[in-house]
């Protein structure tokens, strides 16, 4: 077994993008941050080193961390955070797994700019289920503030306003030609004519799920969230912040005459105002040694769906399934021990005593599951768990089901307040779950990007309006549903999901949209251990960070 070391160092630095320069928190003052590299089977070590003022976590997104919760990340979830001047190393074997990944900040909003690409290459000698590319290139795209993050959220958070939107999207950090002074802030891909590319393409944007095109090219998507998929071709990629795609893009086989813009912008329904702006890159071709080198070639642009386009957004979705073959099977649970129905959305939590609040009518934005806002507890649960004193930190009486029946689709119940509470639900070692999510549509319909720690899920329905439980499950998909991390609730609508609790550990779940996170979207899931040797949570590396 292979094990690599690496070596993060969070400190400041500046970087200047949209004509103003701006101290970040970086990871050895790389924006974005370096490239973790290993492959299938490999153990990793990464030392973390926390250089600046604030508190920080990694989380490294979509590795399944069997039986190493507590190097997953999530702060009070499974670790108390790193403080100034301390250090931790996450130590994890990826197993099972190979794809495109992404680690990031898992603490308040720190992960705008803490966020980097995780390469799992397949196992020595075994090869991809699609042709072996020329060259793979990651492509992360992220979200770029003038102002202060963290400012930014606290300030929201105190007031109960939303958080100001950002000034930009990029791609590897780069806005693109479309923004104010950043034409030389371009992501370039040159490639040579004939040959096939992987991008790798990663949505660490902490708001906005995006649609994606390359003019006059067609993509191939051949996996998402690590998993390999039925290869489907498009013009068009939906991703969704915490989801990954890596898509075959074939060069034309004669240098073009032109070059070709590469484009991303917002899928967005909900009420809120949005960064309605595009970031982009460029595709070029080498040209043939007798070309002329200065002449400028014409750029061609893509077409995007509207920005509220949720039929593509649903048929795209739908589109993704498994590859099911003998050597990459989809294991898809078959019967179900533990059913959930989840409502997700906003809502609104009263204002505290003595303060005037921006929500509507002196209230809060927030938000919830089944009617429950996460309240962070202070220290983690994977700590109050693993030495049995949770009580006064969380409880287990997490709902199966939302406090309230209504139209899920068309109008509000007239009471929309939220309640808060650390609260979890505890499974069994190997309990078979189904959750069906429901997007309540309260203050707005809305696509909430659902992420799983720990796990893989299987998305095996999903559909516009109210979820039917004596038509819908009829028509689940068991036999190649997709397999991922995160999957977006559709707006109006419902997704349904299975996985099999076979990691012990203290199991966050949330909106990977950063802004319902902090207001409430996220609970949490205890898996206890199973009976056999292989089934327990070994104790905590010593290094573990106290709070
Ligand atoms: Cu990518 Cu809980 O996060």
């Amino acid at each position: 077994r292979v094990t690599r070391h690496y070596k993060f160092n969070i400190e400041m630095k500046n970087v200047r993008r949209l004509c103003q320069t701006k101290s970040i928190v970086t990871v050895n003052g790389q924006f974005p941050g370096p490239r973790i590299i290993a492959r299938e089977g490999d153990r990793l070590l990464i030392k973390v080193v926390n250089h600046v003022k604030y508190n920080v976590t990694l989380h490294w997104h979509g590795v399944r961390q069997l039986r190493s919760g507590w190097a997953d990340g999530p702060a009070y979830i499974t670790q108390c955070p790193i403080q100034t001047g301390q250090s931790y190393v996450y130590n994890f074997t990826v197993t099972g797994q190979r794809g495109t990944l992404f680690w990031h900040a898992h603490i308040s909003w720190l992960r705008a700019t803490l966020y980097g690409p995780i390469v799992i290459l397949p196992k020595r000698h075994a090869s991809y289920p699609f042709p072996q590319p020329f060259k793979e290139v990651p492509m992360i795209f992220g979200e770029w503030w003038k102002a202060d993050t963290e400012k930014i959220i606290n300030q929201a958070l105190q007031t109960g306003a939303a958080p100001n939107i950002s000034d930009a999207f990029t791609i590897n950090g780069l806005p693109g030609p479309l923004y104010n002074c950043s034409a030389k802030d371009t992501f370039k891909l040159k490639v040579k004519p004939g040959k096939t590319y992987l991008l790798r393409m990663i949505n660490a944007a902490l708001n906005d799920e995006l649609f994606f095109s390359i003019a006059n090219h067609t993509l191939t998507v051949v996996e998402t969230d690590a998993v390999y998929v039925k290869p489907i071709k498009t013009k068009v990629v939906l991703i969704t912040p915490g989801q990954t795609t890596n898509v075959l893009l074939k060069a034309k086989h004669k240098s073009p005459n032109a070059s070709f813009l590469i484009a991303a912008r917002p899928y967005a329904t909900g009420p809120a105002s949005f960064d309605n702006t595009t970031t982009a890159g460029v595709l070029e071709y080498e040209q043939p040694n007798n070309a002329n080198k200065n002449k400028k070639l014409p750029l061609l642009k893509p077409a995007l769906p509207k920005f509220n386009d949720t039929n593509f957004a649903m048929q795209f979705s739908k589109k993704i399934r498994s590859l099911a073959t003998a050597k990459f099977p989809a294991k898809v649970p078959r019967k179900v021990d533990r059913r959930f129905f989840f409502t997700v959305g906003l809502g609104l939590s009263p204002c505290p005593q003595n303060q005037t609040c921006q929500g509507p009518n002196n209230t809060m934005l927030a938000a919830s599951i089944n009617n429950v806002s996460f309240a962070q507890p202070n220290i983690a649960l994977l700590q109050a768990h693993f030495f049995n004193k949770s009580k006064g930190v969380y409880t287990t009486d997490f709902p199966a089901n939302p406090p309230f029946k209504f139209n899920y689709t068309g109008t509000p119940p007239s009471n929309i307040m939220v309640s808060s509470g650390t609260r979890a639900v505890a499974l069994p070692f190997n309990a078979s779950v189904e959750v069906v999510m429901q997007d309540t549509s309260i203050i707005g319909a809305e696509s909430h990007p659902l992420h799983l720690h720990g796990f893989n899920f299987f998305v095996v329905g999903q559909g516009f309006g109210n979820f039917d439980p004596s038509k819908d499950p009829a028509k689940f998909n068991l036999v190649d549903p997709a397999e991922r991390n995160t999957v977006g609730v559709p707006s109006g609508g419902w997704v349904a999901i299975r996985f099999l609790a076979d990691n012990p550990g203290a199991w966050f779940m949330h909106c990977h949209l950063e802004v319902h996170t902090s207001w409430g979207l996220k609970m949490a899931w205890i898996v206890n251990d199973g009976k056999g040797p292989k089934q327990k949570l070994p104790p905590p590396p010593s290094d573990l960070p106290k709070c």
